[in-house]
């Protein structure tokens, strides 16, 4: 059910005084999504198909829960709520709370996990085409950095990667995200997963799901296996930023063997000092099978549409797993780009080495309606 904001309240005896209610029967409410009305973007409000957020926003009870924070709990510490988010993750991982650190966002885990394990012969090992954080953070802290090429269709060559471990006589730190951005593609777990197993001798991987919970593939089997399994060579990283619509709100967390946690706390100021607001609506989502649902719903729905459409154009792409589609414009992204943000149309940034490809965050159904249309006015203009 997709209801309105007004609706939701209005349904639920709610009114801006009811909020005073408290927590508990707050966040009782219905589990719908309050899905934005589509309106055609304008300079004030671009459609952002670049920063691959959920664009269908918080789920209702998160809204509730988030605003009910600040009337409430904004003047109190918000360690023992954070307790309780530590464990609703646990248990959303099928983990132990000592399985956990929250973070703001999962930027600060990847910072965090990398600059745990650095010493001084160490390595930053990832692929050349890959989120940029583990090398934003290598950079700050000097450490050297090796990008392995990727394979065919910007596959990730995890044999390459292998081999640049093996040839490194330090400690190496394999930062690798699956499912990959800007590719949107997923590797085939068997065979990292069979890695990580084989404890390759001072290496520590830092594995970055930012996305699983869209993936639809079989061959996607996330590393918190072998977390379960006492692995103490990885970490899995978790975001609050992508399925679950809160970027703006930075929650994240670290997933691993609880030596591995003690290690990477090292690195944060507090695990326990995530802002409150943050902290109930993590609370509210995390439980929230339904909003879940919705949103790879959704997600499933938006990226037909655009699938679709770039075949009928004959526009090459990556098999998506994600929220964002991977595109062969085979021509320079720049005038691309300039020319959707003049129909005030936000498209992903360079990627290079893909310097022609092009990342599509996906939107609502109706947003990538309206995308394919402006897309097939660009092909009638001979700019696609
Ligand atoms: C793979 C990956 N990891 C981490 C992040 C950062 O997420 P957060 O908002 O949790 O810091 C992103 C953001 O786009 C991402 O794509």
């Amino acid at each position: 059910m997709t209801v309105t904001r007004r609706e939701l309240f209005r349904a639920a005896g709610l009114g801006a005084g009811a909020l005073m209610l408290g927590s508990t029967s707050l966040t009782a409410q219905a589990a719908a999504v309050v899905k934005p009305p589509f309106a055609a973007p304008t300079a004030a409000r671009p459609m952002r198909l670049c920063f691959n957020e959920n664009a269908l926003g918080m789920s209702s009870a998160a809204q509730v829960a988030a605003t009910d924070a600040v009337l409430h709990q904004a003047s109190l510490y918000p360690f023992v709520r954070c307790g309780a988010l530590a464990k609703a993750c646990a248990d959303f991982m099928g983990g132990k709370p000592e399985n956990i650190m929250l973070t703001h966002g999962s930027a600060e885990s990847i910072r965090a996990a990398i600059e745990a394990y650095i010493t001084p012969d160490a390595q930053l090992v990832i692929p050349e085409l890959t989120y940029g954080d583990g090398e934003d953070t290598a950079v700050k802290n000097g450490l050297k950095v090796v990008k392995v090429k990727m394979g065919a269709q910007w596959s990730i060559d995890i044999e390459g990667m292998k081999k640049a471990v093996a040839a490194h006589k330090g400690r190496s730190i394999v930062y690798f995200v699956n499912p990959n951005n800007p590719t949107s593609t997923v590797v085939d777990s068997k065979v990292l997963n069979k890695w990580i197993a084989s404890r390759p001798a001072n290496t520590f991987f830092v594995i970055d799901e930012a996305y699983a919970e869209y993936v639809q593939s079989k061959k996607f089997v996330s590393c918190k296996t072998l977390v379960d399994q006492g692995f103490d060579n990885v970490c899995v990283l978790k975001t609050f930023s992508k399925i679950f619509a809160m970027a703006g709100m930075r929650v994240g967390f670290t997933y691993a063997a609880p030596s591995v946690i003690k290690n990477v706390r090292r690195k944060v100021a507090y695990d326990v000092m995530i802002g409150i607001p943050a902290v109930e609506a993590a609370l509210a989502e995390v439980t929230d099978r339904a909003f879940i649902a919705q949103s790879r719903q959704e997600n499933a729905r938006a990226r037909a549409i655009l699938n679709k459409a770039l075949d009928e154009l004959g526009i090459e792409r990556l098999e998506s797993q994600t929220n964002f589609v991977f595109m062969n414009l085979k021509a320079p992204l720049k005038p691309f780009a300039e020319r959707m943000r003049a129909e005030h149309i936000w498209v992903g940034r360079p990627f290079p080495p893909a310097v022609q490809w092009c990342r599509i965050s996906l939107g609502t159904v109706e947003d990538m309606t309206y995308f394919v249309e402006k897309l097939k006015e660009f092909r009638a203009k001979g700019w696609v």
